[in-house]
């Protein structure tokens, strides 16, 4: 007989992280989640004593076609990284790289004019030129796994050459491998004021009709050099989470997302004891399924349950 326990070094919990000093704003679409500024995150992460791990996301309010907020070397990400590194010495750090969040038009890529008039193509090489860009300011800063979510073809690769060239060979890569176009990330486009002003990500997320696609873009990203590959959303894609555990060596991480997260926090209804048999009870599927990594944003209660 096999049975699954979390433990706490399962478990990663993401953080979003705005300008300014002394910030901590509650999250409309996400109760009990807060936008923090960086003095703020690092009193939060204090208090969540035991925390062991965070995925950091960027709230940008500078925002253009290049997304050059996003790779600066001051920007909030940066600072953040930083800041964290010199209080908790022992604290993994991820970071989200992306586009979406510091983009003028809100898409994970950068565009250009397409062929067919006032049609906006994708401009491949500028975006895996910035996601490059990006993963170095982080890896500098001293993040010890970044992890690409642009859904872009090859960008494992040209990140990991980056790393690589900028003298980064132990920083890590988690990638966003199949990522489905859901409806669970409703909250979190909220939550980040990143839905795209246009068109959506349909066309670059994957089908959730299928499977083949999902497993495919594991394999791809395993060979281009990810040390540990994605699921996303968990819940409503558990049967892949568990085919690639089958077919995969490379560690398996769970992304636990935003509607997943809410829909239990509707479900129990501000009673906490439900509240947290619901949320062991959705991990452990995630266990059972084959996750090595769960990123959840009950991260810091799941924590002190473990105790
Ligand atoms: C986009 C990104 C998304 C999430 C993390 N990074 C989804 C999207 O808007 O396409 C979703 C996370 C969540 O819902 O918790 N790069
Ligand atoms: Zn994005």
């Amino acid at each position: 007989m096999r049975t699954f326990k979390l433990k706490k070094k399962d478990i990663i919990t993401p953080y979003f992280v705005v300008g300014g000093k002394d910030v901590k704003r509650p999250i409309r679409s996400m109760p009990g989640i807060y936008h923090f500024s960086v003095d703020n995150l690092i009193k939060d992460i204090r208090s969540a004593r035991g925390i062991e791990e965070v995925l950091l996301f960027g709230v940008s309010k500078t925002k253009n076609d290049t997304a050059s907020a996003a790779y600066h070397e001051f920007g909030l990400i940066q600072k953040a990284i930083r800041a964290i590194k010199k209080e908790f010495k022992n604290l993994k750090v991820v970071t989200d790289v992306c586009l979406c969040a510091y983009t003028s038009h809100g898409h994970c890529r950068i565009l250009k004019k397409g062929k067919q008039k006032a049609k906006l193509a994708v401009d491949k090489k500028a975006t895996l030129e910035t996601l490059a860009k990006i993963a170095v300011s982080h890896a500098r800063a001293g993040a010890d796994f970044v992890a690409p979510s642009a859904v872009m073809d090859g960008q494992v690769a040209v990140i990991r050459h980056a790393l690589d060239c900028e003298g980064f060979k132990s920083t890590k890569i988690l990638a966003y491998s199949a990522k489905y176009a859901s409806n669970f990330y409703g909250p979190f486009r909220e939550a980040l004021n990143s839905s795209p002003k246009f068109g959506d990500r349909t066309s670059y997320q994957l089908d959730p009709r299928n499977t083949d696609r999902g497993l495919a873009k594991i394999e791809e990203d395993i060979k281009e050099g990810a040390d540990l590959v994605m699921v996303k959303p968990a819940l409503a894609y558990l049967d892949i989470l568990y085919k690639a555990k089958k077919k995969f060596k490379t560690p398996i991480a769970a992304f636990s997302v935003s509607g997943e997260y809410t829909m239990i926090k509707k479900l129990a209804d501000g009673d906490s004891a439900k509240e947290k048999e619901l949320v062991l009870e959705a991990l452990t599927s995630m266990k059972r399924a084959g996750a090595d990594r769960i990123i959840t944003y009950f991260g810091k209660e799941v924590i002190k349950w473990l105790g």
